[in-house]
């Protein structure tokens, strides 16, 4: 016999929650009819992992040439807590809230208009720098920085290719390493010193310039040696607080062709000047990817010079090619993305602080989807 409850009132938050629960339901069929995403802010400068607030806010709707991604992995960067301790200030954050996180993994949604090349279901990468929008369910990026993720590249591998192994592609080509990897082959072996070569954009540097076919030489804390030779290719590395690790000395002696600077603390130019190439028609290249105003005047001085041996600090802007061609070289085992630690969307404030403590090895990767 058919049993029939008592009816109670139906009250407000009932409302709310049978709407959130729909829009939770149709999530993945399309993003167009559910309205509200759960994300991660943050409404002022400072505060640090205790500043990142968790809200329901809309979903972001793609303007023309962008697209719409159902987040899958995010991945943070030291850029993302620095624009919040107001490094970039007034400029970055644009405005508050900001949801942070560039390095964006997952499936396209939705597409603005005069989107070409992507279609709703593909699986991307992208770089949405320096608009964030990474630390939540759905984010928007331009067409033209998101490339197709390959099947065998995981939604958290992807997550770290957008910013920190393009990074390290770049500076590499900036160094003067010829990553064209099939042609590479006839020149002679190049020596590249890669300093924090156990962080995000450092272990991408050493294995790339392995595979590029250069004698590596990396920096790292002494629990990350055995790391730097045996997963990341490197021919020898040094403990960064020994003497030989201040010097940025090779244990075998070479002279650096190619410098990869991407430990956070600056060096002077005259350790780097001491163990770079520059005799005899050679010339050696320091890339700086944490520059300050010393490197930008050493770097003015050495122009005007004709200096043999350069310091060249860089700010990368990644493109769509650059990063299909490491997201291709994952995808062939060439080079592989290694993660420090994982945690879901509704903890990513813990990701957030482990990034600030600056001990990362490899990425952090925030992973954002129904099941966490
Ligand atoms: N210019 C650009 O376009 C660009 C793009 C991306 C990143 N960056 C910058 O590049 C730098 C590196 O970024 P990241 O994501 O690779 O950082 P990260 O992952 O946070 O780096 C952490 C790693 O650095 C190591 N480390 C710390 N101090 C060191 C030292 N003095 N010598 C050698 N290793 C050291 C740490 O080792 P221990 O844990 O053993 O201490 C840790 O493994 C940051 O300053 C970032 O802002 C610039």
């Amino acid at each position: 016999m058919l049993q029939v409850r008592p009816r109670r009132a139906w009250s407000v938050a009932d409302t709310y929650w049978s709407e959130y629960l729909i829009s939770r339901a149709m999530a993945g069929t399309t993003a167009s009819r559910r309205t509200m995403m759960r994300a991660v802010q943050y409404d002022k400068y400072g505060g640090g992992a205790q500043g990142l607030k968790h809200v329901e806010v809309p979903i972001p709707k793609p303007k023309k040439g962008e697209v719409l991604i159902k987040m899958e992995a995010a991945s943070i960067n030291q850029v993302d807590w620095k624009f919040q301790s107001g490094i970039a200030r007034p400029f970055m954050p644009k405005k508050f809230p900001f949801i942070p996180v560039c390095e964006l993994s997952g499936e396209v949604v939705e597409l603005g208009s005069g989107v070409s090349g992507f279609k709703v279901g593909d699986k991307v990468i992208a770089n949405s720098f320096p608009d964030g929008g990474g630390l939540a369910e759905y984010a928007v990026a331009k067409a033209s920085r998101t490339a197709p993720r390959p099947p065998d590249v995981s939604a958290a591998d992807g997550a770290c290719l957008p910013i920190a192994a393009v990074t390290a592609l770049v500076a590499l080509r900036t160094a003067g390493l010829s990553l064209d990897f099939a042609a590479g082959a006839g020149e002679p072996k190049k020596n590249v010193l890669v300093t924090a070569a156990s962080g995000g954009v450092g272990h991408f540097a050493a294995q790339l310039a392995a595979l590029a076919g250069a004698h590596v030489t990396a920096t790292c804390g002494a629990r990350n040696l055995s790391l730097a030779t045996d997963i990341l290719a490197a021919d020898e590395a040094i403990d960064y607080a020994s003497p030989d690790g201040a010097a940025v000395r090779s244990p075998s002696g070479r002279l650096y062709d190619a410098v990869v600077h991407c430990a956070p603390a600056p060096v002077p130019w005259k350790v780097f000047d001491r163990v770079l190439a520059g005799g005899g028609g050679a010339v050696g290249v320091v890339v700086d990817l944490t520059p300050g105003a010393a490197a930008f005047a050493t770097a003015a001085r050495q122009r005007v010079t004709f200096a043999r041996k350069r310091l060249v600090p860089l700010i990368v802007s990644p493109a769509r090619e650059e990063m299909e061609v490491v997201a291709g070289l994952v995808a062939e085992g060439k080079i592989k993305a290694v993660i420090d630690s994982r945690y879901p969307l509704s903890r990513a404030e813990e990701g957030w602080a482990k990034s600030m403590a600056g001990h990362v090895t490899g990425k952090i990767v925030v992973e954002i989807g129904e099941d966490e």
